[in-house]
């Protein structure tokens, strides 16, 4: 069985915490798009872990993990994450496989990120200002310098000197040294080289060998470059279809789709988010949930759950069922609200706009449904849920018509329910904790 999980918001869903529980079900996690801007929080026997380039599968023995050409990989934030997992006693000895077709950010990208954002002023997208957008405008350009250009320095030396040149045109007072760019390069290719390879040829010859393959997204469906928010979006396709390019694989590998929702809605940097809670009960989500960025620590817009929004995410990525995660932050609300539908310039919307402006005019339509007293935190049968959570649930269901096969209600792994009649349970996922 080759599973995707992918998120199914606007990212920062669970998503780190739900691929590292099912690991253990699978012999190979592959990432397929994005880069560093990703912030997958996982905890360890209450260790913190924050990966951001890496598989969430890193943190367990014999898995590989490989990083599709669909990602943008900065070599010192890898080498920075997998100095770190070092020090914490974790060893990627030949566990990691890089695609040679990946691009690289560099240097200048980060710097293109940061004025392109003080450019925009007002409209501003909020980036977490790591390069990716640079980087993938170089990759569509057809200038963009990939992973395996690191072993041809003749060319490589070429592509970079226009760059860093181009670049430094765009930015005045720049004085990039291309040379210091391809010192480094060169040091990075030396430890990098080793897990360098044909991603796709790799990825057949594990089916063919039947090793089975989750498929790992970062960021979420509302931030996908086209179907999401757009131009509130990241650079990348963070849907299901993000898949099959990042990595070349064909659909049919794809066994089924699990994808990542909270119980509620958050969202980091700008761009509608029509649940948005900006009150007391806003701040009590951001405080109980920790919503506060992985990577930038910036503070998460939070807000009711939003049917209409992950009810299109099912469509467009082909959801089979959902991962349900922080059921336990709802834990002592007395009344929950559930978005259904959106009002917008006197019409009633059952499904999520594509124009980002109609998104903007949109209000929530609420059902109102009762939060419960006893905890969920930490529960790990459905049966022993409090009703109303249960309840809660099965309106999420029927509003998104997909089950929530895998519930979280807590950090650890340990703290997740795997629903024992669902999709889940028949294609096999266990939670193997130990
Ligand atoms: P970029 O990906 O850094 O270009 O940022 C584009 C938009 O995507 C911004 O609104 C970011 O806050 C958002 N974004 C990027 N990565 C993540 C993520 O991993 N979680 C949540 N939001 C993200």
């Amino acid at each position: 069985m080759n599973i995707a999980v992918l998120g199914a918001q606007w990212g920062d869903e669970g998503k780190g915490k739900i691929v590292d529980l099912l690991t253990p079900n699978f012999s190979i996690v592959a990432r397929y798009q994005g880069g560093h801007n990703a912030g997958h929080t996982v905890y360890v026997n209450r260790r913190k872990f924050v990966l951001r380039l890496l598989p969430s599968g890193i943190l367990h023995d014999g898995i590989t993990c490989v990083i599709g050409n669909g990602v943008v990989v900065d070599p010192q934030a890898l080498f920075a994450e997998i100095d770190e997992l070092k020090k914490a006693g974790i060893a990627i000895g030949d566990r990691l496989v890089i695609s040679d077709k990946a691009h690289l950010i560099l240097p200048y990208h980060r710097e293109l990120d940061l004025l392109s954002e003080a450019r925009r002023g007002e409209r501003k997208i909020g980036t977490t200002s790591r390069g990716i957008g640079p980087a993938y405008e170089d990759k569509i350009a057809r200038r963009g310098v990939r992973v395996g250009d690191l072993a041809n320095t003749g060319s490589l030396a070429e592509a970079v000197r226009h760059n860093v040149d181009a670049r430094n045109r765009i930015i005045a007072e720049s004085k990039m040294d291309a040379e210091q760019v391809l010192a480094d390069l060169a040091a990075f290719w030396k430890r990098m080289g080793p897990w360098v390879t044909d991603v796709s040829l790799f990825l057949a010859r594990a089916r063919a060998a039947r090793r089975s393959i989750m498929f790992e997204g970062a960021q979420g469906t509302l931030l996908d470059i086209d179907h999401g928010t757009y131009p509130y979006v990241t650079s990348s396709n963070a849907t299901t279809g993000g898949v099959c390019t990042g990595l070349g694989i064909p659909p049919r590998a794809i066994d089924g789709v699990i994808g990542v929702a909270k119980a509620y809605t958050t969202r980091v940097g700008e761009g509608p988010l029509p649940t948005e809670l900006t009150g007391e009960i806003g701040n009590r989500l951001r405080e109980s949930g920790q919503e506060f960025g992985a990577v930038t620590g910036r503070p998460r817009r939070c807000g009711w759950y939003d049917a209409v929004a992950v009810r299109y995410a099912v469509r467009v990525n082909g959801l089979d069922a959902l991962a349900l995660t922080k059921l336990d932050v709802l834990d002592g609300m007395r009344e929950l609200q559930i978005c259904t539908s959106y009002r917008c310039n006197g019409a009633t919307l059952t499904e999520f706009p594509g124009e980002i402006a109609q998104l903007a005019a949109c209000e929530p339509v609420y059902e109102s449904v009762p939060g419960w007293t006893s905890p969920t935190a930490g529960v790990r049968r459905f049966a022993d849920l409090p009703r109303d959570a249960q309840r809660y649930i099965a309106r999420l269901e029927e509003l998104t018509g997909v089950p929530a096969a895998i519930l979280s209600t807590g950090s650890g792994r340990e703290d997740t329910i795997i629903r024992e009649d669902s999709v889940a349970s028949r294609w096999g996922l266990e939670l193997i904790t130990a």
